[in-house]
């Protein structure tokens, strides 16, 4: 029998919200955990996720250090929509069918590969910048009473992937997480709110929220190393590791057990 990989997809049609940091995290937290992870980037035109591979591909210390890579395949489109349509389920099938997971990063907009990404998803992670502006996306917020008013093209993107799940005969439950990211101690205000709507939201939609990911230097600071703070145990580099990377491992562990695809850790 053929091997299925777990799916995960990072996603949110807004930019910049950490997708592509995202993806690299999780997969280097994975492989870490021993599973063997295929990675695709839909987003090939900007190739964030697939320089940051690239990088750590090149580094001469690779052997030396153990450090794990995924198979990766990039996927510029080409415009021609169904050549690019073919292409990412050919590529998908073969990922899907070699490794444990599977994870892929999409563009920040509504591109037609990224919409057929979506709908492979087990898993679909979307990480949200702390701000009401990022919610947007998700829900159109009633000024002044902070009602939700309903929830907006990105979630309504996501009930249509659920369908096209469906309408393939594959089960329609896609488990969504919605990960807080760049959270900062800064703004106690918006975070409450962002807390509420999101509860709010969360229940309407289906999906679900867990603890975030930190404002952190060092999720920006080792993309042109290749690395991520899961490598630092290898003393590398001179990065110092200190208590904020202790607190960004343990936000990683929570999204990679909140997956669901390794044993929770003891307390
Ligand atoms: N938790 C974090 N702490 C600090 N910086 C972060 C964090 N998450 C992301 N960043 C920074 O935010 C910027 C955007 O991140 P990233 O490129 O991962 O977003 P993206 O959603 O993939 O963007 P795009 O939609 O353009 O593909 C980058 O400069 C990244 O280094
Ligand atoms: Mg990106």
């Amino acid at each position: 029998m053929t091997r299925r990989a777990h799916i995960i997809v990072v996603g949110n049609e807004k930019g910049g919200t950490g997708k592509s940091t995202v993806s690299m995290h999780l997969i280097v937290s994975l492989l870490e955990q021993g599973l063997s992870v295929g990675s695709i980037d839909i987003d090939a035109r900007q190739a964030t996720l697939t320089r940051y591979i690239r990088n750590r591909e090149a580094r001469k210390d690779l052997a030396e250090l153990g450090l794990k890579l995924p198979e990766h395949v990039a996927l510029p489109p080409t415009h021609d929509r169904g050549a690019d349509e073919a292409r990412l389920v050919e590529t998908f099938e073969r990922l899907a069918a070699r490794h444990d997971v599977v994870v892929i990063d999409t563009p920040g907009s509504d591109h037609y590969l990224s919409l057929l990404g979506h709908s492979f998803a087990d898993t679909l992670v979307t990480p949200l910048n702390d701000s009401l502006i990022d919610l947007d996306v998700l829900a159109q917020v009633e000024p002044g009473t902070m009602k939700i008013r309903r929830p907006s093209h990105y979630a309504e993107m996501v009930w249509e992937t659920k369908k096209a799940r469906a309408m393939r005969g594959e089960k329609a439950v896609v488990d969504w997480i919605v990960l807080r990211n760049r959270l900062s101690n800064l703004d106690a205000r918006n975070k409450r709110d962002m807390e509420k709507l999101l509860a709010e939201l969360a229940k309407r939609v289906g999906f679900r929220v867990i603890p975030g990911l930190g404002e952190r230097v060092i999720y920006r600071s080792m993309f042109l190393e290749g690395l991520t703070l899961l490598d630092l145990r290898h003393n590398i580099l001179g990065f110092e590791f200190n208590l904020s990377h202790v607190a960004a491992r343990q936000e990683l562990r929570t999204l990679v057990e909140a997956i669901g695809l390794v044993r929770p850790s003891g307390p």
